[in-house]
Order: structure tokens, then sequence, then C-alpha cells
């Protein structure tokens, strides 16, 4: 994954500067190309030598690298170069740079010339890293889009114990392995997703359901599928087709699929219930097929289903739920009462008022409807909507 990557490491002066010794080692071992820019500082803290030697070039730390000759380290050559640039240990004083673009070192020209994505691994001691200049710039470098790995905890070289040590170079290259090819949060994790409608059944032949096709839910398996999520998909009667990799279980009425998500919940990390479970069932369901001459067909008893994501809410430990609502008016209002009423951390919200949007259609357009926001979204293919909800569900983990 990290072959042939072009990567450009400063190094400043912070203790944790040793670290870095092994950090261009495993870069170059998992085949990154690795230069390495040191401030002035960091020559305190680790040698040229150690850092070349390892690195398989010559490293830079003035802009003038000999006198005699007048040959110069090209900064913005070095920053065009770079796949990406990783800052580690960077220290407060540098930090404060970083910011302020105070130019006075050959790494901060590098990082002013370049182009490439910035990565940096904040180091220095507890109260330094607490103190609010700190966070204000680490803030502003992520407004930025400068990624800040977060500080280590730990033994501190003051002899202190607490946050501000440099995250470990393990970590550090864990973290560059993700840049160049990033794992979804969903990775490993097990996702339990409903689909499609139930039928209650009145007698033998006879069913009431609803017209949901279950193509958003078989979407939202494959998708969570492709991000390596572990999937479960409890499926209603449909024609649709799953993936290999996704378990499915086919149920047929609101109770078969209320036993089978329950006997599955506990070991969920995420349940999404996109099935349109159906409200009520006929209250008793006849043996043989009814007869009109012998029984009143006109007037059926009903009586309540199980609400299936009620009672997940009401049993959830750190689960994440996710529901469905289709509307017809009203529609934020009767969502907002949807999502605490089950304990939701998010509920996907249609609106049968919108074209495109519903049961059948391969385009859906969706609200996302949050405990602290709102935020509406376009008429999208089903597929992508898939995907956006899977981001948000991201974000949430
Ligand atoms: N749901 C459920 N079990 C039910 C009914 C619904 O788990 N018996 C789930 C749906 O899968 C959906 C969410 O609850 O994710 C909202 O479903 P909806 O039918 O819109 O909500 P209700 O609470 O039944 O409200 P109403 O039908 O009155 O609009």
């Amino acid at each position: 994954m990290l072959k042939g990557k072009k990567i450009l490491l400063g190094v400043t002066g912070s203790i944790a500067a040793y670290k870095t010794a092994t950090l261009v080692r495993v870069l170059t071992k998992a085949g990154a190309d690795v230069r390495v820019v040191l401030t002035p500082s960091a020559l305190s803290f680790v040698t040229p030598l150690t850092l070349s030697t390892l690195s398989k070039h010559p490293v830079h730390s003035a802009y003038v690298e000999n006198e005699e000759t007048g040959e110069w380290a090209n900064h913005v050559a070095l920053g065009k170069w770079a796949d990406l640039m990783v800052i580690a240990p960077c220290s407060a004083n540098t930090l404060s740079k970083l910011v302020s673009g105070e130019c006075d070192n050959l790494l901060i020209a590098v990082y002013l010339s370049a182009s490439c994505p910035i990565m940096v691994a904040p180091a220095m001691d507890l109260d330094m890293s607490d103190h609010w200049t700190t966070k204000k710039n680490l803030e502003t470098l992520e407004e930025k889009h400068v990624r800040v790995l977060p500080f280590g905890e730990g033994e501190l070289a003051s002899g202190l114990t607490g946050k501000g040590r440099m995250m470990e170079p393990e970590e550090i290259f864990d973290a560059i392995a993700d840049h160049f090819d990033p794992r979804s949060k969903l990775k490993g994790k097990r996702i339990l997703i409903t689909a499609g409608p139930t039928y209650e059944a009145i007698d033998p032949v006879r069913y009431i359901g609803n017209h949901s096709s279950g193509k958003m839910g078989f979407a939202l398996a494959q998708a969570a599928a492709d991000r390596g999520a572990d999937v479960h998909l409890v499926s209603g009667p449909t024609h649709l087709q799953h993936d290999p990799m996704v378990h499915r279980y086919d149920v047929v009425s609101a109770k078969d699929m209320f036993e089978k998500v329950t006997t599955l919940f506990k070991d969920t990390d995420v349940l999404i219930m996109s099935a349109a479970v159906a409200d009520y069932r006929p209250a008793t369901i006849a043996e043989k097929k009814l007869k009109k001459e012998v029984v009143d067909l006109a007037v059926i008893e009903l009586e309540k289903t199980e609400d299936i994501l009620a009672h997940c809410g009401a049993i959830k430990e750190k689960q994440l739920l996710v529901g469905f609502a289709l509307e017809t008016d009203d529609e934020l209002a009767h969502a907002r009462r949807k999502l605490e009423n089950k304990n939701l951390d998010l509920l996907v919200l249609n609106s049968l008022r919108d074209a495109g949007a519903g049961f059948g259609t391969d385009t859906n357009k969706v609200t996302f409807v949050f405990p602290d926001q709102v935020r509406e979204g376009e008429l999208k293919l089903k597929t992508e909507v898939a995907a956006d909800i899977l981001d948000e569900i991201e974000r949430m983990l």
C-alpha cells in the first residue's frame, strides 16, 4: 500500500525525535520513499546520519547545504515532490509557526511550498499540550484540513504523567497507511439491517402487506459489506438477490422479524431498520381459507405488532440505532417524535410528497434527522443514499 509513496518527514526539536528513526525504518520497510527535513533544534535530539542511513537519502536541515559551492536545499522541489508531508514530532514552537507562517527554517519553507496533504503528530509536555494557544493552533490546522494526530498519553520527559507524548511510531505508520488506503470505520463492525415488507397472514392464502420493495435495505447491506462490515440482513418477502458476503435471514411477518432481530441485536454494533414493518396484524389467523358465505371478511379484527425498533431503543446499550420513516404530511414533526420515542441516533425521513422517493423506485430523497440537527438531502439513487447513510454512521462511530 505504501510502495512507492513519497513521504516527506519533518522532524522538530522534541525528545520524541529519537523515535523518528523507527518511523523511517517502518516506512521504508513498507516500500515508501522517505526524505527527511530537520529543524536546527531537532539536530540536538537525533543525528542526520541515523536518519540518512535509514531513509537511504541525505537529510536536509539548512537552506545552504554546502557553503563553499553554494549548493542549497530546494524547498520548493521538496514540497512539490511529496505525496504526503508528515511533521513528527511537531513541537509547540513549530506548531505555532505552521499557523503563523513565520518562516525561519527550511522545514517551514518546505511546508509553505508543499502542495500535498499535511499530517502532524504533536509532542510537548503536559501543560503545554493543554494550553489554550496549543488548542487554538491545533484547531486552526484542522480547519485548514491539516490532519492532526492525537497526543499520546503516559510518562513525559518532565517526569509528569499525562497527555502530550508523540503518538507511537507504529500508530503514526498506521495513520499514514490509512491516509493512502482509508479503512472504513465499519470494517469488522456487525451491522444488522432489516429490509422489505412484512406479510401478516389473514388465512393460508391472504395477507396484509405493503408496497416496500426492499431495495433500500439491500442497497445498504451491499454498501456495508463493501466497506468490510459483518452484515446481517433480515429480509421480509422480496425477489432481491443479496451479496454473498451478507448473512441473510428470510422472515415473513413482523413477529418473525422481531424474533430474529432481537436474537441478533445483543452482538450488533449498528441496527438499521429500513423494513416497512406492518403496524397491525389480524388478531387471529384462520387455519383454513375463509369463505365469504361463512365469515364477514369486510371486518377483520386487528392487533398491534411488536414495535421492533422501539424495543431495541429501550434495551440498547452501545448500539447505534437508525430508523426510517415514510411520511405524507407534517414530516419533520413526526420524524422528531419517532426519533425521540424510539431512542434513535438517526432517523432517515422520506416524504411521499417528493417525486422519486418512496416504494419501488431506484431513487430516494431523504432528510437526516439527528437528535441535535436536521440535514436535507437531494434526489439520488438508492445506492448513493445508502452510501450517505453509511457515511453518517461512520461519523457517529
Ligand atoms: N418499525 C418497527 N416495528 C414496527 C413498526 C415500525 O421496527 N412494528 C420501525 C420501522 O422499520 C422504521 C421505524 O420503526 O424504521 C418507523 O416506522 P413507522 O411505521 O414510520 O413508525 P410508527 O412508529 O409505526 O409510526 P406510524 O406508522 O404511526 O407513522
